[in-house]
């Protein structure tokens, strides 16, 4: 009976989760998707002319330059507009290859711009203040020292738009380096928590930000909750770049400061959104029941 009706809850749950999905994806997306439309091979506007780009989407072979061009394509970096010369380097005006590829040097050399003890710099031109912590880390004193120690590619992975762990992958990234049996032993099993401590604290935050759009009628009344959903974005942002610098103590801290004050916020927003049965006649405003039910 339980399971049934448990059953019959997620069969009900999934369209509506689906469609919030695709809504969630879709809607800030629509201007970007004009614009893809309009360009070669479906890429944006905002690369007409920019060689790179627009010569690697029509390569199909071989399969790990095609893949590279694919991972690319959909990431934060293509969203942002930022092209392949912004992190390899070369000329995004020469139309010949040979030309284009001067100064294109692949990871492997020490002069190049993705090499190891280079990345920092590559990717710190645009992320300065996570950059920042990164180069107190010891983990950087290793890097310059004997060229070993994760770099920014090793969690964020190639064309770096987002970190491909999940926490238990986090544990065994860090155990590949910190391994049983020495001081550092304790370092993957925390670094797991700490991940984990982000990701709580980034629901509470979205389901806070999730309440308040769904009541359009009500941002004047939330005025205050607004504010503070963005100052606990603000802290957990800080949060991570702190993770940069390896204090994991310091980012636990804060993360979880966020998640016990998002959910005080969650729960004053709930308060001030009217239930239902107060409003019968009000159907445009999603109501507390309605999303409740989602
Ligand atoms: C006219 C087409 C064309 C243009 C323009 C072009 N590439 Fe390429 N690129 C290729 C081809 C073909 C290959 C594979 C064969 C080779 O290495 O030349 C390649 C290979 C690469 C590789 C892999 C190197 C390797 O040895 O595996 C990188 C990285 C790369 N390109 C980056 C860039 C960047 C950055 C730009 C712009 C500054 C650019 N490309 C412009 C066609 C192009
Ligand atoms: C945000 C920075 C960034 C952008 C933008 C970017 N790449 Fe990369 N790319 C990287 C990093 C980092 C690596 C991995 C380096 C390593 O292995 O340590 C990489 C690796 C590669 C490789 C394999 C290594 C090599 O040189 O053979 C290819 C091929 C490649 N990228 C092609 C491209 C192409 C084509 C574009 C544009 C469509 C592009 N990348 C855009 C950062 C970037
Ligand atoms: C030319 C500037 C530029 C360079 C170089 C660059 N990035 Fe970015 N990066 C951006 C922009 C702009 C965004 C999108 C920010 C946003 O969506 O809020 C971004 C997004 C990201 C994100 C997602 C951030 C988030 O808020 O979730 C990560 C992670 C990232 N970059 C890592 C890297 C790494 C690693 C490198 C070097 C291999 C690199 N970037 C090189 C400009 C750059
Ligand atoms: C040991 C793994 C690791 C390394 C090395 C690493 N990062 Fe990160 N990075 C993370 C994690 C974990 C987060 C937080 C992810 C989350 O929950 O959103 C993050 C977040 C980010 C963000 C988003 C920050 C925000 O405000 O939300 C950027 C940008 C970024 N990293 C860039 C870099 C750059 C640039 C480097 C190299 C200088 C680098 N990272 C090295 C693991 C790493
Ligand atoms: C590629 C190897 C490598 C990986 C992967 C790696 N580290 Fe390290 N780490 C080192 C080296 C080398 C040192 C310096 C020597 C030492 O203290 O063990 C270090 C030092 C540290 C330190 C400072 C020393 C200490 O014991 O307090 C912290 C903290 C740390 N790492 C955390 C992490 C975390 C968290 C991860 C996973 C997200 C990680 N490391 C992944 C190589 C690595």
């Amino acid at each position: 009976m339980r399971s049934s009706r448990q059953a019959a809850l997620v069969a009900l749950a999934m369209p509506l989760i689906m469609v919030l999905i695709i809504m969630l994806t879709r809607l800030p997306d629509v201007d970007a998707q004009r614009a893809r439309q309009a360009g070669p091979g479906g890429l944006s506007a905002k690369f007409r002319g920019n060689n790179c780009v627009t010569c690697h989407a029509t390569i199909s072979e071989p399969l790990a330059l095609s893949a590279h061009f694919y991972q690319w394509r959909g990431s934060r970096h293509e969203a942002a507009g930022i092209g392949c010369d912004k992190c390899h380097g070369g000329d995004p005006q020469a139309k010949q290859a040979a030309a284009a590829h001067r100064g294109v040097a692949p990871p492997a050399q020490p002069t190049g711009s993705l090499h190891r003890q280079n990345q920092s710099a590559t990717c710190g031109a645009c992320h300065r203040e996570v950059t920042e912590a990164f180069v107190q880390s010891e983990h950087y004193r290793q890097l310059r020292n004997s060229a070993e120690g994760p770099v920014c590619a090793t969690c964020h992975g190639h064309m770096a738009s987002a970190v491909i762990y999940w926490p238990p992958e986090t544990a065994k990234l860090c155990a590949s380096c910190h391994r049983s049996g020495t001081d550092s032993a304790g370092l993957p099993a925390r670094a797991q928590d700490l991940i984990s401590a982000f990701t709580r604290a980034d629901e509470i935050l979205e389901w806070g930000g999730f309440l308040i759009e769904s009541n359009p009628g009500r941002r004047a009344q939330l005025r205050a909750e607004i504010d503070d959903l963005t100052r606990l974005k603000t802290t957990l942002s800080e949060a991570k770049r702190e993770f940069h610098r390896f204090n994991l103590e310091a980012s636990r801290t804060s993360a979880d400061r966020v998640f016990t004050d998002g959910y005080r916020l969650k729960e004053a927003i709930w308060k001030k959104i009217p239930s239902r049965r107060s409003h019968q006649g009000n159907r445009s405003e999603p109501t507390r029941d309605q999303t409740e039910r989602q």
